[in-house]
């Protein structure tokens, strides 16, 4: 690694440079590379493993395991990945069908795969209780209840969740079924439907992303300059087709992301966390909290180039707390990805009315009301550095205490207020909720639909209405959580059983 940091060429250097000023951004959206620019690299497509049927069964083979990956010209960073070098396969599933998967663990350090937005038994949850020691293989088997979606994988180690993530061990997975089937949506894989993970990077002078936490991060979470999507810096992707959908999933630490086009173009959100909404909807801006999901659709027939980017929102109110108190990466502009149309675009067909068949949320049906507080106890004090303080209800999490027991097809209400001063991205296992309320007002569309985290900005109050239909288990828990990594690292989790 030392010779490496002689060896970093001028280029590399370049590169490192400009993917973290995001310098690109400038040429590239008036379609060519401007003066002293470089070019950009073409987007990662993750290979699609849609497993093998044996038995009745989709049966996958995942190995989690250390690489090292090429994110810089002729610079080798060592990452880890899920069947290869820094993330993994795209897993595609489909409604109704049972799955087998299998994780063997490479790592030299024990770890977990937890399948994020699920409704699964406990046991299959791939969470904290599901250790992975190093060497062996974990067997999850579910059912796939839910319906066509952009869901994601990734590592749950108690205590290491941010650490392995941060160091790649985190998947995309799309959930297919015949509803969205039959409907006229952009749906060729890497051609017109494409895969969106955002993150960002630190990268060090030696081509290395090591995870290292300072009172800053360990407040606000782990974030970087350098942004990625797929694993790709400074991403392009030649486009062909009028109507592109992007699957955007957040799979940062710690970054509250607020997603659109430098030119500012509008673009038609048509899903949310947990499948599509009732209607698309029109919008400039999408807020992405870490764990968060969307599927935008966005309009290239006028044949210019768009930057898809974090923009944040500036002045005011929004400017303080799209910054640094929102924690990681959220408060910079990144560059994540330059969609170039070609020169013939193909026609897509007109996006359809309505898109899903959802039905309001009905709060009445709720016999239980169960209060969450999200609370930083040390952060006033800069001192959380010695003495933690991320907790839910004034409780730090604890691995052997179950905090909530709820009731087999129960609906409840769960409010969530939040008493600190950063936003906390709560994160719930095992359902598909919908927001009630934000402070009393009902949600924007394109947070109606199903969602299984929900961000909650200080001194907000959020209502969703939740229940879960299909296992109980008194045993075994899941997991609530507040999805920044390092906050649930350093104990703002609780854990509860159904029964
Ligand atoms: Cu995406 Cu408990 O996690
Ligand atoms: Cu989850
Ligand atoms: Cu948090």
């Amino acid at each position: 690694m030392t010779t490496r940091s002689i060896t970093l060429s001028r280029r590399a250097l370049l590169q490192m440079g400009g993917a973290s000023l995001g310098l690109l951004a400038i040429g590239a959206t008036v379609g060519k590379a401007g003066p002293g620019s470089l070019p950009r690299f073409p987007l990662r497509i993750p290979a699609q493993d849609r497993g093998e049927m044996t038995g009745g069964q989709r049966r996958f083979d995942l190995t989690v395991g250390h690489g090292e990956t090429e994110f810089f010209t002729d610079v080798s960073t060592k990452t880890s990945g899920i069947n290869g070098d820094y993330l993994g396969p795209v897993l595609r599933f489909r409604a109704g069908e049972k799955v087998q998967i299998n994780v063997t663990n490479n790592l030299q350090e024990a770890t977990t795969l937890h399948w994020h937005g699920f409704n699964l038994p406990a046991k299959a949850d791939g969470g904290p209780h599901q250790v992975i020691p190093v060497g062996d293989t974990w067997v999850s088997e579910f059912e796939i209840r839910e319906k066509a979606s952009t869901m994601w994988y990734h590592s749950h180690l108690m205590g290491k969740t941010a650490d392995q993530v941060w160091a790649g061990v985190a998947g995309m997975i799309i959930v297919d079924d015949e509803e969205a089937d039959g409907l006229d949506l952009p749906n060729n894989y890497g051609v017109d439907d494409i895969p969106v993970a955002l993150q960002d990077r630190r990268f060090n002078s030696y081509g290395q992303m090591p995870y290292k936490l300072n009172m800053h991060s360990r407040n606000m979470g782990m974030s970087g300059d350098t942004a990625l999507v797929n694993g790709t810096v400074m991403a392009f992707h030649d486009v062909s087709t009028d109507l592109v959908r992007l699957r955007l999933l957040n799979a940062s630490n710690s970054s509250i992301y607020s997603i659109g086009f430098a030119d500012g173009r509008s673009f038609s959100q048509i899903a949310s966390d947990g499948g599509l909404l009732a209607a698309p909807v029109q919008v400039s801006r999408v807020a992405l909290a870490p764990g968060e999901r969307a599927e935008i659709v966005v309009d290239m027939s006028d044949g210019t180039p768009a930057m898809l980017s974090n923009i944040p929102q500036s002045g005011g109110m929004g400017g303080m707390m799209g910054g640094n108190m929102m924690g990681g990466g959220g408060g910079q502009e990144l560059s994540f990805l330059e969609l170039r149309p070609t020169a013939a675009l193909t026609t897509s067909p007109a996006l359809p009315a309505s898109l899903a068949d959802l039905p309001a949320p009905v709060a009445t049906e709720a016999t239980n009301t169960r209060k969450f507080e999200l609370q930083m106890r040390g952060m006033m004090m800069m001192n959380s550095v010695l003495g933690g303080g991320f907790t839910i209800n004034g409780e730090e999490m604890d691995m052997k205490v179950i905090n909530e027991v709820v009731k087999l097809g129960e609906t409840e209400i769960w409010e969530l207020t939040n008493a600190s001063t950063m936003a906390h991205p709560l994160h719930i296992h095992n359902t598909q909720f919908r927001i009630l309320s934000r402070n009393g007002t009902p949600p924007h569309a394109a947070e109606a639909g199903r969602k299984d985290v929900v961000l909650v900005h200080p001194g907000e109050n959020v209502r969703i209405l939740i229940r879960f239909d299909h296992y109980t288990d008194a045993e075994t828990p899941y997991m609530y959580h507040c999805h920044i990594l390092e906050h649930e690292d350093a104990g703002m989790m609780g854990q509860f059983t159904v029964v």
